[in-house]
């Protein structure tokens, strides 16, 4: 096993890989309906990575020391016959096998899942409140079926259950308290994200970033918490504990508190872009390669030297020039 380390000297250690760029939400911050709506191109299915393709790549990844596969998209649970997929990626020893969800259909695959070798699942969800909830997912999906599937996770025994909520101002910072207050008493782990300016159809303005500061602040006022290590290095999240032995929350501060230093996750997107980036504008096409009949080798070679080149850490260059730049949607590319 060889880990590589770009010029940075950060070692590749996560594949993040989008099985499809599709979506049953229209959530405000990633897939506005104004530009996700009837008319937009998504990729058509000789477009995307076939099960077979996705896993010769992701052993190939595993050799270089990957040791997390995360399975995203657009929503995972929309591709067909997804459970197949993680029962091949399954096979991979010593792997950290998750997925992230919009949780809409968890209930119904959750023990599949859980047959087909998923560890964990990480599912988002942004409010309590139906009408927040629904606002912000635009396809007017209700908050208990969210939570059915959660409980369906649980049940199947995919944990520690992960809750990602991204905090948008003036459209669910009402919903803070609530939601730490539920997701302590159910046991899940619950993840505030500062809304961040990924893709360029969501008109990411700064003002609108809840920061993680603000967030700790108002739960911490009611609930006192403390700040614990991080589980292992370049973690995302921001690990904070309940100081009456309640459990614990994460902050993720992806604008406020940068974290590319320790940022060893590269993304290949549905249609075999490699992306060492959130941000990137250029993928690398891996699938060609395939489609070119590469071996094994060739497509190591073209892997180490994309990330031995590699220098990204937009987070924390950002300012008002990059806002603007070219990027590619986080549905297309996985989030
Ligand atoms: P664990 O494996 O459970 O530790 O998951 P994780 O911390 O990697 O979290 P997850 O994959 O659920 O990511 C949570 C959110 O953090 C994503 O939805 C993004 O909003 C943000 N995020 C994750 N990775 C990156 C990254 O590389 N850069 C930036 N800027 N944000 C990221
Ligand atoms: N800012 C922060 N997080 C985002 N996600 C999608 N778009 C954004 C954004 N603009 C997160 C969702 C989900 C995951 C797929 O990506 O919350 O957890
Ligand atoms: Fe779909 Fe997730 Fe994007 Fe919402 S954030 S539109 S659920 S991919
Ligand atoms: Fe990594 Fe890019 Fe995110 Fe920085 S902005 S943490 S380099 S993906």
């Amino acid at each position: 096993m060889t880990t590589i380390t770009d010029t940075l000297n950060r070692p590749l250690h996560d594949l993040r890989i989008s099985v499809t760029d599709r979506c049953n939400f229209r959530c405000v911050y990633c897939m506005p309906k104004e530009i996700f709506g009837a008319n937009y191109q998504f990729l058509h299915g000789d477009q995307v990575l076939t099960f077979e393709e996705i896993t010769r790549l992701a052993r190939l990844f595993a050799a270089f020391d990957v040791r997390k596969l995360r399975l995203t998209g657009g929503e995972p649970l929309v591709r067909k016959d997804f459970p197949d997929l993680v029962a091949m990626l399954s096979q991979i020893p010593d792997m950290d096998l998750t997925m992230t969800t919009n949780g809409s259909l968890l209930a119904r695959f959750a023990e599949s899942l859980q047959k087909s070798g998923l560890k964990r699942v990480t599912v988002s969800l942004d409010s309590l409140d139906n009408k927040t909830f629904k606002a912000m997912n635009d396809v007017d999906f209700p908050v208990e079926k969210v939570i059915e599937g959660m409980d369906a996770a649980k049940a199947a025994r995919l944990s520690p259950i992960k809750v990602n909520m991204v905090v948008k101002r003036g459209m669910n910072e009402d919903s803070i308290l609530p939601m730490a207050r539920f997701f302590r008493e159910k046991g899940y782990i619950l993840r505030f994200i500062e809304y961040m300016d990924v893709g360029h159809s969501n008109g990411w303005r700064l003002d609108d970033v809840v920061t993680a500061k603000e967030i700790v602040a108002k739960i911490n006022a009611e609930m006192p918490l403390e700040a614990i290590d991080p589980n292992y290095v370049g973690e995302v999240a921001e690990r904070w504990r309940y100081k009456d032995g309640g459990g614990e929350i994460g902050v993720i501060a992806s604008v406020t508190q940068p974290f590319c230093r320790n940022c060893t996750r590269v993304r290949l997107s549905a249609e075999g872009q490699l992306y060492t980036c959130l941000f990137a504008v250029h993928g690398h096409d891996l699938r060609a390669l395939l489609l070119g009949e590469a071996n094994d080798e060739e497509i190591m070679q073209k892997i180490e030297s994309v990330w031995r080149k590699r220098t990204d850490r937009y987070s924390e260059l950002r300012s008002e020039n990059t806002i603007s730049l070219p990027k590619v949607e986080m549905s297309r590319m996985g989030g």
